[in-house]
């Protein structure tokens, strides 16, 4: 797939099938994450767990809130979810979820270029953070905290390319 079309082809799943993705797909999503950018090149001050533990995903779902109405919230069926943690920055408060996304959109589109679906998800993650016990599962580094996660697992149906226009988003220009 060539760059442009893997990014106008991304889009969000919230349907996966019950089979895990394979170990390369992984080392690809994984390595995808660390070409992302990161802020003065800090790479030590970010963090991913990768959970394939469906008990895990389990445990969290039965503790989120239902807000959204969409089946299996938050994590939609998927058996691989990447939670994507940074440690706070003295800087810039907004170094570690801007880092944070990088990556995760670095993985969505890694994803894409292997024909699975993805989402990203920060709708569940307060809920996370405010259970301690549930957080400590996730075995963070000292330090580091969760900013959002990535989901990803075999679909369905192939993504199409979608056509994409340039209303989507307001645009001004000063030239
Ligand atoms: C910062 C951020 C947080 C998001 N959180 C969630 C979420 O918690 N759950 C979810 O299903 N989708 C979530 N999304 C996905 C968006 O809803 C989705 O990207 C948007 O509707 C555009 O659709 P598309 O990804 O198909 O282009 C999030 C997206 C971003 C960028």
């Amino acid at each position: 797939m060539q760059a442009l079309e893997m990014l106008f082809t991304r889009q969000t799943s919230r349907s996966f099938l019950p089979q895990k993705i394979s170990g390369q797909e992984l080392q690809t999503l994984l390595k995808a994450a660390s070409a992302a950018p990161v802020g003065l090149g800090k790479f030590e001050s970010v963090h991913l767990t990768v959970v394939e533990n469906a008990e895990l995903l389990a445990q969290i779902t039965a503790n989120t809130e239902n807000k959204s109405g969409r089946e299996q919230y938050p994590f939609y069926g998927a058996q691989t979810v990447i939670f994507i943690a940074a440690a706070p920055s003295a800087r810039f408060k907004e170094i570690p979820m801007a880092n944070a996304c990088c990556i995760a959109e670095n993985i969505l589109l890694a994803a894409t270029e292997q024909g699975l679906g993805s989402v990203i998800m920060l709708g569940f993650v307060p809920e996370l953070k405010a259970k301690g016990d549930l957080l400590a599962r996730l075995n963070l580094p000292q330090g580091m905290e969760l900013q959002i996660a990535v989901a990803v697992g075999k679909i369905a149906e192939p993504l199409q390319e979608r056509q994409i226009t340039l209303d989507k988003i307001s645009i001004n220009y000063i030239r």
